[in-house]
């Protein structure tokens, strides 16, 4: 070989060596499988019945696609798992290069994504950790823990808890027991109000005070409702009966299942108890606008959809992402590095501001 020619492929080989130690790699995409002459990005999300899941969805797609992305999305049926399962493994299978997944079970995917590591697929955990995978490269989300603490804050606030005597009466409705996440509501949530409950301040009449009493499977509706209607029977809650005075529901799905027995058992706006919620679901911005439901978490599905795409540009450039939380999330393989969105309050008088003014909805959608 003629010396310039060596000099040439010493500096190459260095070069490489030098992004795989600045960025974590090579540009993954350099040799990748192309669709159309676009790179090709897997999304699963776990079910097309709530609203956000929709949002999270489409905006992903449009922002991806905006990105030059060609886009594989899939809704994970109605929160069925092995149709999530397939549903990735033909993402692998066709070629994806990076997936984006929002697991219905965190657990249930640590079998499918080891078909993703051997294919050098990164994986972004989106706003639930996938645990027990050392297949995931990077989690995108929301303060979790924050969104619980709001919630907590806020029934302590609206009750003044501090100060007054009390004391009152509250029911604790949490999400699935295979979601990460519930253990962040959950925990930020208790992390105030156990204080008071530990020195009677607060009382849970129905007695279901631990996380697992007071989960709701898939985080669905009608669960939520029908063990509040077992509760309101149980402890004889009423507008004339016992005085329930807040209801901690970690989202707005089971918030709409405690608010449908509430109005069932003649619950109106003058004596509803305060209600959290979490997403601001339209059925639950409509209930904050009738006075019925106190609050919502807003966390905007666009920002957080605008961080992923930043990750997989990072990726597709052999770069490493932007994180800024390594300590919090640990999906059991070890931390996984997070960038954690920031999640705000919404009572009634913000929703002009924060949900209308910023585009999220059309004044019509809340009517
Ligand atoms: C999400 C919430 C959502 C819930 C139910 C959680 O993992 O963080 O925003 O309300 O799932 O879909």
């Amino acid at each position: 070989m003629k010396k310039a020619a060596k000099f040439t492929k010493i500096v190459g080989i260095l070069a490489v060596l030098f992004a795989m130690s600045v960025g974590g790699g090579v540009s993954l995409f350099a040799n990748g499988q192309k669709d159309d002459g676009k790179v090709k990005i897997g999304v699963s999300m776990p079910t097309q019945s709530l609203q956000r899941w929709n949002q999270d969805g489409s905006n992903m797609k449009a922002q991806l696609e905006a990105a030059g992305y060609n886009v594989d999305l899939h809704y994970g049926g109605d929160n069925d798992i092995p149709t999530q399962v397939a549903q990735i493994e033909n993402m692998i299978t066709g070629g994806a290069k990076v997936l984006v997944i929002a697991a219905i079970d965190g657990s249930a995917l640590t079998e499918v994504l080891k078909q993703a590591k051997e294919k050098n697929i990164p994986v972004i955990a989106y706003d639930r950790l996938i645990m027990n995978s050392d297949a995931v490269s990077y989690y995108a989300s929301f303060d979790n823990f924050k969104v619980g603490t709001l919630q907590g804050s806020y029934i302590e606030s609206r009750l003044n808890l501090k100060t007054a005597p009390g004391p009152f009466n509250i029911e604790l409705v949490t999400g699935a027991p295979d979601d990460n996440n519930v253990n962040f509501f959950f925990g930020g949530a208790m992390s105030v109000l156990k204080p008071y409950i530990d020195s009677g301040k607060l009382k849970v009449p129905s007695g279901q005070t631990t996380q697992a009493q007071a989960a709701t499977p898939n985080w669905s509706t009608e669960e939520s409702q029908r063990r509040f209607e077992n509760i309101i029977t149980s402890v004889k809650y009423g507008p004339r009966g016992v005085k329930l005075d807040a209801v901690l529901c970690s989202n707005d799905s089971t918030a709409n299942g405690v608010t449908n027995a509430l109005v069932n058992a003649g619950y109106t706006r003058d004596n509803f108890p305060i209600l959290t919620g979490q997403d601001c679901d339209k059925p639950s911005v409509k209930n904050m606008n009738a006075g019925i439901q106190a609050m919502s978490v807003f966390k905007d599905t666009r920002t957080l959809a605008s961080k992923v795409v930043e990750m997989v540009n990072a990726l597709a450039k052999g770069t490493k992402p932007t994180v800024n939380d390594t300590t919090t999330y640990n999906n059991g393989t070890g931390i996984i590095p997070s960038f954690l969105c920031d999640p705000i309050i919404v009572e009634p008088k913000d929703i002009q501001t924060v949900l209308i003014d910023s585009g999220y909805y059309k004044a019509a959608d809340i009517q």
